[in-house]
């Protein structure tokens, strides 16, 4: 039998608890022995909870506990998650954990400490075996792109407020749902999406960035003119994660994008997630799934104890020795180039939209289309651009913000064609 103990039964610990007592008998079949979980390690021990195992507020007793093989990290955090999962390794146990969050910081301090398995699955695009796919089932190809819909709450989010709705209100609907993370600025915020984004690259290409170093905005700013100008011109607005290698440079950048209605990624909806990867040898390959949610997220985290009951170590980050050959560099976040959509509210006057015109044609930045929207009193112009680099995107925006007939925060959104 293979003993498992839980750090954290919330949304997805008590959904891998129920899972594996639900499916004992093919999990068993499948792992070659019974996998129980023997002890949970939770906040607040008094917590009415839907589950029946015995539980303690001190993580020692699972991460020390000579009957446990596996610890299964779900609690959540960075430094407090690092300090158990760390106590865990050196206590020789194998580790499982669903903690983005914890990797996009430590994962190469992680890689170096484990002797014992550590598998991450639902660490990304929750339900989607996408760790395996890229680390192992990919793993002969050089990754030229990967381009994901990687955050199931901000998904909804956009897929909803497509119906008119509220975002605040759709928000809470997510967290209801156990989609959101603790805190749900992480989501909208675009940072859940780039822990991810991280682990991707690393397996991906070898590569050792911090969230600090990459482009991220959330979808705070997005509102319905957003949406409606999306619908005119024929896009459909995703928080994306998007990691592309042009020759030794890797890009990764996370943001809200407008996509053209009839790609793929596109119809994505709801809590689904979606990514496609590009790979010199198979070429492009695409995983959909439930991108968060207790079962989908457990359903990840099973399979990943299952690995370890089989008696498979894999290299964590999918290198056994270290990729001495390629050393990829993270290009400078001013250099991405982009194609970008401006909404600019501005008090109705003459010269108005020479002025701007102006200022983006010195930026070295041609406007593609153009659209005009009337408003109580004042108007909002809506303009699509070529290709230009975000250095001269953000001084053209800023530029434009001092003009004193914009009454408005300048909003922006990349476009991906
Ligand atoms: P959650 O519902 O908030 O559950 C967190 C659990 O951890 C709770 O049981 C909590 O105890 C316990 N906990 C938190 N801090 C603790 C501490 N310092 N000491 C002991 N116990 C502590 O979170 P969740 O949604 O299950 O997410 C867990 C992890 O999975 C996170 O890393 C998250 O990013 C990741 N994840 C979540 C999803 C999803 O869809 N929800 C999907 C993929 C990955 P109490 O119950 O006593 O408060
Ligand atoms: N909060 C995350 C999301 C959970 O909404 O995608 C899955 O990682």
């Amino acid at each position: 039998m293979v003993k498992i103990g839980i750090v954290g039964v919330g949304t997805v610990g008590e959904a891998v608890i129920k899972n594996l007592e639900k499916n004992k008998d093919l999990i068993k079949a499948r792992a070659g022995k019974e996998i129980k979980a023997i002890k949970g390690v939770v906040r607040d021990i008094n917590k009415k909870r839907d589950i029946d195992i015995p539980l303690t507020t001190d993580y020692k007793e699972v991460t020390r506990n000579p009957e446990i093989d596996i610890v299964v990290e779900l609690m959540g955090g960075v430094e407090s998650a690092y300090e158990v999962v760390k106590d865990a390794l050196l206590h020789n146990k194998a580790v499982v954990t669903a903690n983005k969050a914890l990797l996009a910081y430590h994962r190469f301090e992680l890689q170096k400490l484990a002797k014992t398995p550590f598998e991450y699955e639902a660490s990304v695009a929750g339900g989607i075996p996408i760790i395996k796919a890229l680390r192992d089932g990919l793993s002969a190809n050089h990754i030229l792109e990967i381009k994901g819909i990687i955050n199931g709450t901000c998904n909804y989010i956009l897929s909803e407020m497509k119906k008119g709705r509220d975002y605040k209100e759709v928000l809470k609907e997510a967290q209801q749902k156990g989609y959101a993370e603790a805190d749900p600025t992480f989501d909208v915020g675009g940072y859940d999406a780039a822990h991810k984004l991280l682990i991707l690259a690393s397996i991906a290409y070898n590569i050792d960035a911090k969230p600090e170093d990459i482009l991220i905005e959330g979808i705070e700013n997005i509102n319905l003119t957003d949406i409606e100008f999306a619908k005119e011109f024929g896009y459909e607005i995703k928080l994306l994660g998007i990691a592309k290698k042009t020759g030794s440079e890797i890009e990764l950048r996370v943001h809200p994008t407008l996509i053209r209605k009839e790609e793929m990624i596109s119809k994505v909806e709801g809590v689904m997630n979606a990514v496609s990867v590009i790979g010199d040898v198979v070429g492009e390959t695409m995983y959909y799934g439930p991108g968060a949610g207790g079962d989908a997220t457990a359903s990840a985290v099973i399979s990943d104890i299952i690995e370890i009951a089989r008696g498979n170590k894999n290299p964590m980050l999918g290198y056994k020795i270290p990729l001495e050959l390629e050393k990829l560099n993270l290009k400078p976040t001013e250099e991405i180039k982009s194609k970008y959509y401006l909404r600019i509210a501005v008090n109705d006057k003459l010269g108005v939209l020479e002025k701007i015109a102006n200022i983006l044609a010195t930026n070295n930045i041609s406007i593609e289309s153009f659209l005009q929207k009337p408003r109580n009193g004042y108007v909002k112009l809506l303009f699509a651009t070529h290709i230009c680099k975000e250095k001269e995107i953000k001084k053209a925006i800023d530029e434009i913000q001092k003009l004193d007939f914009v009454i408005k925060p300048v909003n922006y959104i990349r476009i991906e064609e």
